[in-house]
């Protein structure tokens, strides 16, 4: 095995982490800024199996990152159950939404979601041609207790308010929903690893609302259950689960979700993580985002930080969440260099 992020995802503890970006494709980019204005708009640019191809292979043709991933958004699966999805400019998303029985009966039947998803898979046949031999590809989706946060509150919150609200008012609706969430997500990441994702990653971007009993419930065991499926389905397939937020619940959470590899925010130190989660595997993370608006020393200092923290077991380099449209090249630049010791 020759590829580095497969080799840290098996446990390998490397001289040099390898090294991606969440959002590696992003408005940071002017070459993605042009192609987003030929697709039109940003749902366009993810059912164009060419141009979202396109995307994700420039953060790679300009940085020569270890891993490419594929161009889609966790809304996707909402809108293949049958919701309405707009994405208005400046704003964010915009859904129909699911807080009654009747919302949830109205969702499509399982076995119709790929005839809106088929353009993912095409642009994962494209992507397992055309990148580079040492880059991996990863697929991924959204988690069920994040990808609902959307669907009962038909956008972004910052508390995730509706959604902990219709779990208080209707446990049983709201675990009904995130079952079909979780049933359609296994179908659509099965479907990706099929056309050839090598690695796929679980976002749980709003698991730190979930409280007590609720995190296990409703981010641990749902994570777990699609990585269960998946394994079952695609012997050896490597797992990452990003629960965002878990702060100390991230300790223990490679057994709890079942996950080869847990990412990491920035919300614990890297110190902290080498010492209770690294201990059970492969671990992702944890560069500040902000490093790559401010730059200077600040950014060669907690790069480094990072890298010493994390370099006695497997790693993979990356940020604590997305790099943000205002980040300079240049620093990105800075980082890889640092993590690569040139
Ligand atoms: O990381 C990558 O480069 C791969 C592609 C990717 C996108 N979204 C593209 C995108 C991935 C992995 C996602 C995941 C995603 N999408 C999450 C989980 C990760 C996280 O950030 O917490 C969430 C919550 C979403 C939902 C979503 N998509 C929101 C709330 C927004 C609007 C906010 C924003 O940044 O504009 C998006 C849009 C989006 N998804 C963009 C990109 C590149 C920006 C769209 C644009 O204007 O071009």
């Amino acid at each position: 095995m020759t590829k580095l992020l497969l080799r840290a995802l098996a446990g390998e503890t490397l001289p040099v982490p390898p090294i991606w970006m969440m959002r590696q494709a992003g408005r940071y980019l002017a070459e993605y800024r042009a192609t987003r204005e030929r697709a039109g708009d940003f749902l366009s640019l993810c059912y164009n199996p060419d141009l979202a191809a396109e995307v994700t292979l420039q953060p790679i043709r300009r940085f020569g990152f270890d891993a490419a991933i594929l161009f889609a958004d966790i809304l996707l699966i909402p809108q293949a159950l049958g919701l309405h999805l707009a994405f208005e400019a400046g704003e964010g998303p915009r859904l129909s939404t699911v807080t009654t029985e009747a919302d949830l009966a109205r969702l499509k039947p399982l076995d119709t979601i790929h005839d809106t998803l088929s353009p993912i898979y095409e642009t994962v046949r494209i992507l397992s041609r055309e990148l580079p031999r040492d880059t991996t590809l990863i697929g991924f989706a959204g988690a069920p207790w994040t990808v609902a946060t959307y669907m009962i509150a038909g956008r972004g919150t910052p508390d995730q308010g509706p959604a902990h609200a219709l779990k208080s008012a209707n446990r049983p609706l709201f675990e009904a929903l995130l079952h079909r969430i979780t049933e359609a997500t296994i179908e659509y990441l099965s479907q990706q690893v099929q056309a050839g994702a090598e690695v796929i990653k679980i976002f749980d971007s709003w698991a730190g609302s979930l409280e007590g009993p609720d995190f296990d419930a409703y981010s641990l065991a749902p994570a777990r259950q699609i990585t269960e499926a998946l394994k079952a389905r695609h012997p050896g397939l490597p797992v990452i689960a990003f629960p965002r937020g878990a702060g100390t619940r991230y300790e223990g959470a490679h057994a709890a979700t079942g996950a080869d590899c847990v990412a990491i925010d920035d919300g614990v130190g890297p110190e902290w993580a080498a010492a209770h989660v690294q201990r059970d595997g492969c671990v992702q993370g944890n560069l500040a985002s902000r490093h790559l608006v401010t730059g200077g020393p600040a950014l060669v200092e907690e790069t480094r930080r990072v890298v010493r923290a994390f370099a006695n077991g497997p790693h993979i380099f990356n940020l604590g969440h997305g790099i943000t449209p205002d980040a300079s090249i240049e620093n990105v630049q800075i980082m890889i260099d640092t993590v690569r010791g040139a």
